[in-house]
């Protein structure tokens, strides 16, 4: 009989960031607890965390091995995970067909990847995330190290601001509210936001792409639009350059902002392009003395032009912020959120939980982060073979009808036999029920026919977007009940049987009363969700 072979676990190594400035690390303790679960053994630079407010016992309680030197580290881990993408020195530690989870942006790093793909590395680049993906979203980096980078823009312009940014009725006087603009609603850009409005100022923004406006609204800001018909949606949720005539009427209106606005946050980006500028010299000189732009593509060549990428200046009385390590400036938190999504890929790749990461290139997310396999390539990956965009309402219903067994429209027309047979059936029971039933029934009996099939029509039409079929259903039943039960109530005609109408007028009572609970219920209900939703 065969051995059974037990793979071996895994060690998942954690260096110390050696970038200048960098405060970020690759996992925090609470995580490395959960990477032990998944069966891998977990080893942590001594000082990895530090930066971030976590100390060597912190990990060592979680069960990390703390190594002394980077040295070590790197030639004992099968599996590397780090922040900033490595340096030469760190390359040449590598460890020949190890495992590199990182930043890597090979676009950008043509000479790092040569260098990785001659160690016979497999890199997985947490920028390469194929971000539209819904299941991937849980590792999706980019966006958890954006949205801290919006917030602490903003916290970052309320400093160098020399007013509150609420507006305040005080005894000395009255302060109003500050203005703040921010070019770009992409992830950070909403998470600006969202922060400038919950410090009460008054928040407008605006970007190319304008299926953006209403997540906006949403998080209290006011969408500007440009007074040009162009869309700047360029594929896969990002922005494409705009032409020239667009760029024109934007810069007027961006001019129009400037010299309103107290505070500007830019974040416009254009994937694998320099930055657009949106705010020149001019729009600066125009801004009040003690304003603050906050250039967030200051990295990408910067929004404004008079940006210096990782300094804050002064510029015509205005304070200009060009910080390049915004995530790193809150680093604990940048870290736990970083840490969470390359546990949740460590499951991915993990499933097993035997402490054997397994790269499979069948898997879209996966084989999207894998920019080099075992020493080749693999980058860029092919284009997501992508379900068909959002399903046009009217392509959407059938669907819904099928599943749920109503065969019209699209979904399975009855064919002319099945349909006469119906119709012959209906014939048959209505002339039964008037035979034999008595005269007034046959009446309530059609009103009852023809509100069933026009609440069918009315209710079984609306796309269950915001309610469920089964809603959908209950309303229409609802409906006809509280229409019937109305036309029951009215007082009884004149010698008609007095004890027949008093059950009558009770049931008919007692139904309308049974319906106002479920309507007004449910109009309650609806309030109560709606409000968890408000601030
Ligand atoms: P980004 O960092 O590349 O760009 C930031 C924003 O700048 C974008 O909203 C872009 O439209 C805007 N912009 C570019 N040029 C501009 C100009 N000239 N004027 C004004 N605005 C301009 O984008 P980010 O934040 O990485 O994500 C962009 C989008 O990607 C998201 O809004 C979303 O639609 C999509 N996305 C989808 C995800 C998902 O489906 N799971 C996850 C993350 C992002």
């Amino acid at each position: 009989m065969q051995p059974t072979v037990v793979p071996k676990p895994q060690r998942i190594g954690v260096p110390r960031e050696i970038f200048p400035g960098e405060k970020r690390v690759a996992t925090v303790p609470d995580v490395v607890e959960k990477l032990i679960k998944l069966g891998f053994t977990v080893a942590v630079e001594s000082g990895a965390g530090e930066a971030a407010n976590f100390d060597d016992d912190a990990y060592r309680t979680a069960g990390a091995e703390i190594i002394d030197s980077a040295a070590a580290l790197w030639a004992t881990s099968d599996i590397v995970l780090k922040v900033r993408p490595p340096s030469d020195e760190e390359v040449v530690l590598m460890r020949e067909g190890g495992l590199l989870i990182d930043f890597i942006w090979p676009a950008q790093n043509p000479e790092l990847m040569r260098q990785l793909a001659a160690k016979s590395a497999t890199v997985l680049a947490i920028d390469c995330l194929p971000r539209t993906l819904s299941r991937a979203q849980k590792m999706d980096a980019l966006t958890s190290t954006a949205g801290v980078s919006g917030y602490r823009a903003v916290i970052e312009a309320a400093n160098a601001f020399g007013r509150y940014f609420n507006g305040q009725i005080t005894a000395a006087g009255k302060v109003p509210p500050a203005k703040v603009f921010i070019a770009g609603a992409g992830v950070a850009g909403l998470a600006a936001i969202g922060t400038a409005a919950n410090l009460g100022a008054i928040v407008r923004a605006n970007d190319t792409r304008a299926e953006v406006a209403d997540q906006v609204k949403s998080l209290g800001g006011e969408f500007v639009t440009v007074d040009y018909d162009e869309d700047g949606a360029g594929g896969g949720g990002y922005a494409k350059v705009m032409s020239e005539g667009f760029r024109a009427a934007q810069r007027e209106m961006y001019a129009q902002q400037a010299k309103d606005v107290d505070i500007i946050i830019t974040t416009a980006l254009i994937p694998g392009k320099p930055a657009p500028t949106l705010i020149t010299d001019k729009m600066v000189q125009s801004m009040k003395s003690g304003s603050v732009i906050v250039d967030m593509a200051a990295e990408q060549g910067g929004n404004c032009e008079l940006t210096v990428p990782g300094e804050s200046v002064v510029r015509h009385g205005v304070t200009i912020i060009g910080y390049t390590d915004l995530p790193s400036r809150l680093a604990k938190q940048s870290s736990t959120l970083y840490a969470t999504n390359l546990l949740r890929l460590a499951e991915d790749l993990c499933k097993a939980k035997d402490g054997v990461a397994v790269i499979d290139m069948e898997d879209d997310a996966i084989r999207g982060l894998t920019v080099i396999k075992n020493g080749s390539i693999t980058w860029p990956a092919p284009p997501l073979k992508v379900a068909p965009a959002a399903a046009p309402r009217s392509a959407a219903l059938p669907a819904v009808e099928k599943k749920s067994g109503h065969a019209h429209g699209s979904g399975a027309p009855l064919t002319a036999k099945a349909l006469t047979v119906i119709f012959a059936i209906a014939v048959a029971l209505f002339w039964g029920v008037g035979t034999y039933a008595p005269a007034a029934f046959l009446g309530h009996f059609t009103v009852f026919v023809l509100a069933c099939f026009i609440g069918y029509m009315v209710v079984w039409n609306v796309a269950p977007a915001l309610h469920t079929p089964l809603m959908s259903v209950t309303n229409a039943i609802s409906s006809i009940i509280a229409i019937g039960s109305l036309v029951q109530i009215a007082p009884p005609a004149a010698g008609s049987n007095g004890r027949l109408d008093g059950l009558i007028f009770r049931l008919a009572f007692a139904a309308l009363v049974l319906t106002a609970v479920n309507m007004f219920g449910g109009f309650a209900v609806t309030r109560r969700m709606l409000s968890m939703f408000r601030k």
